[in-house]
């Protein structure tokens, strides 16, 4: 299994018995948080299956999300790193299955398998890459832009056809984007009545990639 997660895949198999041995397995449900921001936590989580959003909420239950993650990736990392509370918290949006390293078995695992570092590293350039092309979205487009990027973003082409590869409620992409619910209703209708894109039981396919601007 943990030959699966990339962080892990150039161990020898005698590194990966080693880890095995110091990694937990997590089986959590859908819907369940698994990391509250601002707790104190020093481990890190590699998603082997399912799916988890990381997200900033507030006392009145709103929330921004930050991304989204599946199989293959990890999270946990910062607190780990810098002994910091969580930055975000993490929750399942599907049954997940993690490997969980405590700060002693991630060390252990970096002594034996040094580019696994490097990998966490290059995690963290990309984390820093999206997070500014984000705050570049949020400052500079409106509401219709955000929400057409948004969909391109998690576009992936399946079957020939580029579809959104999440399954999304108009309220995950009003998270997504700082709009409300109502607001991201009325862009995907108009989008999809003027033929830029078809919404089928949370399914969006696209057919223009070049979304409009705005209504
Ligand atoms: P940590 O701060 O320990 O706990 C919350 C985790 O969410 C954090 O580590 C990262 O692994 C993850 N995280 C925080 N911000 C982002 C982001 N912008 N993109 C992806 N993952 C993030």
């Amino acid at each position: 299994m943990l030959r699966s997660i990339p962080l892990f895949k150039d161990l020898s198999d005698t590194d990966i018995a080693v880890i095995s041995d110091l990694a937990i397995d997590k089986n959590v449900a859908k819907g369940n948080v698994v990391l509250t921001e601002g707790e104190i936590g020093d481990s890190l989580y590699a998603i082997v299956s399912g799916r988890v959003k990381v997200f900033i909420g507030d006392e009145d239950g709103r929330e921004i999300i930050l991304k989204i993650l599946g199989p293959g990736d990890f999270f946990g990392e910062m607190s780990l790193i810098d002994s910091q509370p969580r930055s975000a918290s993490v929750s399942t949006l599907e049954n997940s299955v993690f490997k969980v390293l405590s700060h002693s078995a991630f060390e252990a695992s970096v002594e034996r398998a040094p580019r696994i570092a490097t990998l966490v590293m290059q995690a963290l350039a990309k984390r820093l890459r999206d997070a500014d092309r984000k705050i570049s979205t949020l400052a500079l487009m409106d509401v219709y832009g955000r929400v057409a990027n948004t969909l391109l973003e998690l576009a992936i082409t399946n079957n020939g056809k580029l579809v959104v590869g999440e399954k999304l409620s108009q309220q995950d992409i009003a998270n997504m984007v700082g709009a409300s619910r109502e607001m991201v209703n009325r862009i995907l209708k108009d989008l999809s009545d003027r033929g830029y894109i078809s919404v089928e039981a949370k399914t969006i396919t696209i057919h223009d990639e070049k979304l409009p601007p705005s209504f």
